[in-house]
């Protein structure tokens, strides 16, 4: 059995969809979901689907490394960022090189960075009067948004969506995307 940690720093509905789906076909297990925000709703979900959470600050990240000793116990095959927001130190990527990926609610190179994040992003996709917009799911590095493309989807932006709208195709795009690419790459 293949097993997978997942990191999220606020709502966590694609960590809900991840965990449904995996619970669905058996063939991955969700160790642990692990947050930097003790308010999340994540933390809601976690409980609701009864999978091990773990609340994490600063200290335990990125200074005493306490979370990176964790995942060593855990040695997971792939670990998730799905809505999380912190730039991920150096000792992690060393420690786990390619089997860090994130999702990106646009299509990188294109609104990333450090700052552009949910609603931020689509905000800014209207803003610029954008016709399309989507997803990229890709590897993470030490910089935010930089690491290699694993893969993209595109939807459309009409002309009068607003940011809500657009936020909501690339959820939905979320959905039938991420579970399916973290599953190649374990299978
Ligand atoms: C998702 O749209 C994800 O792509 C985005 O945060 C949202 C989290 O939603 N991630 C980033 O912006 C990372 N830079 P969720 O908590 O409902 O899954």
């Amino acid at each position: 059995m293949k097993k997978i940690v997942l990191f999220a720093s606020g709502s966590g509905s694609n960590v809900e969809n991840i965990v449904k789906y995996f619970k669905e076909n058996g063939k991955v297990e969700i160790s642990k979901v692990y947050t930097n925000n003790p308010n999340a709703y994540v933390i809601e979900r976690c409980k609701q689907q009864g999978v091990p959470y773990m609340v994490f600050g600063r200290k335990e990240f990125a200074q005493n490394l306490l979370v990176l000793e964790d995942l060593r116990a855990i040695n997971p095959d792939l670990i998730v960022l799905a809505g999380f927001l912190w730039l991920v130190p150096g000792a992690y990527v060393n420690a786990f090189p390619d089997k860090i990926i994130n999702i990106h609610p646009a299509l990188l190179p294109k609104y990333g960075g450090k700052g552009m994040y949910g609603q931020r992003v689509h905000e800014a996709v209207v803003a610029n009067g954008e016709s399309e917009s989507g997803i990229t799911i890709h590897y993470v590095n030490e910089k935010y948004d930089e690491g290699n493309i694993i893969c993209q989807a595109k939807c459309k932006v009409l002309a009068g969506d607003t940011s809500d709208e657009v936020a909501s195709k690339v959820h939905q795009l979320e959905y039938d995307y991420f579970p399916k690419t973290i599953e190649k790459l374990l299978l």
